[in-house]
């Protein structure tokens, strides 16, 4: 257990300052980064944390290059730094982001924002992103392009049942629903042929992507003023993103002038004190948070299930038994699945998508025994908690009865794949929607089975991704 318990972090009576924090060794000019490198390297370095947590405890630091953070993965310090956040927590700085867009004057959206004008664009979006109610009213759009999914499955898979780059194909089906549900626009891209406009779209964004984590770790300033070719793709993947959400935003808006409340987007736009451009940057980050990670996770609860037969068989009846009633699955369906919910939920445990958010202090705080200055960058560290057996008996092995055992069993604050406090992810209700619909469709209509019983490791590339193609196949039931 934590020396002090939550009650106790918030009276630390005279905590050590961040100097006395232990943490791998550091030299001069590279800080750790040379041990990192040999544990793995930097695709790596989920497992690193994992490893250093175990070595130094609930809280370490580590120094890469200049860049020092300091690294929590215990519940009782996660709920201590909850209890004390501000009104407006930060993230680390996203630099090349906002490099952008004050070169093309261009405003900054949920990711970057901070303090009241965060605060003002998210209370703006939670109301209709992060209540349940509104969020199931999505489920006819989710539906649609999950109707259109399972169709191209049929078209896809190999005469084993295979489906080759899995990935690819959800990060197509992710993206549709996204662009449905932010642009009101299908942009086709699980149509045999694709037009220009949507490959053009996600390619920038996954130019934008591939381009940005150059610039985390080198200054953009000088990308900027040398005008590197990571700059100049940077921009233009962000002027083309730009200009097809201006599109399609204007569209919708002009659409629904008549009646905004009737509209998601124009609600939002309507009855907030939000500037068209600050609509145009919320809502291109909603859409960049949502493709990627909602696709993996998905990816990953496919592999997880077709590695537990016993599961599988569990779930199907569930789903079998609801849509009896039900035949189409809604949201209102998905109330009545908690096994499916279950499921999910530990294959975000095992297998996370993103393992690791931050916090940038914007005040002294004390954690544990340690008061850490306003400044400090804390990573908190959400896969390293999902795996520690302290938190989850038999940790490894996919159970999801773990989560239907009663309300205390497990601590809320050892789970946190969306991140904790105001700052949570806010596309979290959407992205559970879809993966519980998603998941309820595919088990509905396939069976998955393993293709091979090889590990398959999880490589971190800002998120983490399988090592290989998913050995995974589709058997129409
Ligand atoms: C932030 C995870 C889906 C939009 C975050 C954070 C995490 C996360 C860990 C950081 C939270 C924190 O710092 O406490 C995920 C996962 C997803 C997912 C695992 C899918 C399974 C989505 C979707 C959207 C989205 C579908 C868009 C609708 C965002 C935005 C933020 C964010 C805009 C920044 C919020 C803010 O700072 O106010 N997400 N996310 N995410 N996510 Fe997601």
């Amino acid at each position: 257990a934590c020396a002090l318990d939550s009650k106790d972090v918030s009276l630390a009576p005279c905590g050590h300052s961040v100097t006395s924090i232990p943490g791998p060794r550091s030299w001069p000019l590279v800080g750790s980064l040379f041990e990192l490198l040999l544990k793995g390297g930097l695709k790596r370095q989920h497992e690193a944390l994992v490893h250093y947590h175990k070595k130094f405890g609930k809280i370490f630091k580590m120094k890469l290059g200049s860049f020092e953070s300091v690294h929590i993965g215990a519940p009782c310090l996660l709920e201590a730094l909850f209890r004390k956040e501000s009104n407006c927590p930060q993230r680390l700085e996203i630099k090349p982001w906002k490099a952008y867009r004050d070169y093309r004057d261009e405003a900054y959206g949920l990711m970057i924002l901070e303090g009241k004008d965060w605060q003002r664009v998210r209370s703006a979006f939670q109301q209709k992103l992060m209540k349940p109610s509104e969020v199931m009213k999505l489920d006819r759009k989710i539906n649609q392009v999950m109707a259109d999914f399972i169709e191209r499955m049929g078209t896809v898979t190999d005469p084993i049942g295979r489906i080759e780059d899995l990935y690819c194909e959800l990060n197509k089906w992710s993206f549709e629903t996204i662009c449905l549900v932010l642009y009101d626009k299908r942009f086709g891209l699980l149509q045999k042929e694709v037009d220009e406009e949507a490959l053009s779209f996600i390619k920038a964004i996954k130019t934008m992507m591939s381009t940005f984590g150059t610039m985390m770790v080198t200054p953009v300033e000088l990308h900027k003023s040398l005008n590197t070719k990571t700059w100049q793709d940077h921009t233009d993947a962000w002027d083309r993103i730009f200009k097809t959400a201006k599109v399609y935003i204007d569209k919708r808006l002009s659409t629904h002038s008549a009646n905004p409340a009737d509209d998601f987007l124009c609600d939002i736009y309507h009855s907030n004190d939000l500037s068209r451009k600050e609509l145009y940057a919320a809502t291109a980050e909603l859409q960049v948070g949502g493709v990627e990670t909602t696709a993996n996770s998905l990816l990953w609860a496919i592999f997880n299930i077709s590695r537990n037969p016993h599961v599988q068989e569990k779930l199907h009846k569930e789903i079998q038994d609801v849509i009896s009633v039900h035949p189409i699955p809604t949201a209102k369906a998905i109330t009545k699945m908690p096994y499916l919910k279950a499921c999910l939920k530990e294959s975000m445990r095992l297998t996370p998508s993103v393992p690791f958010t931050s916090r940038t202090l914007d005040k002294e705080t004390v954690l544990g025994d340690y008061v850490l200055p306003k400044g400090t960058v804390l990573m908190i560290n959400s896969q390293v908690l999902g795996s520690n057996e302290e938190y989850f008996d038999d940790g490894k092995q996919f159970k999801p009865e773990r989560w239907l055992q009663g309300r205390n069993s497990i601590n809320p604050f050892a789970h946190v794949p969306f991140g904790i406090g105001k700052r949570m992810c806010i596309g979290r209700r959407l992205a559970e929607l879809q993966l519980q619909l998603a998941l309820c469709w595919i088990i509905k209509e396939f069976r998955i089975v393993p293709t091979d019983l090889d590990p398959v490791e999880m490589n971190h590339s800002g998120i983490l991704v399988p090592s290989r193609e998913m050995p995974v196949a589709f058997i129409r039931r």
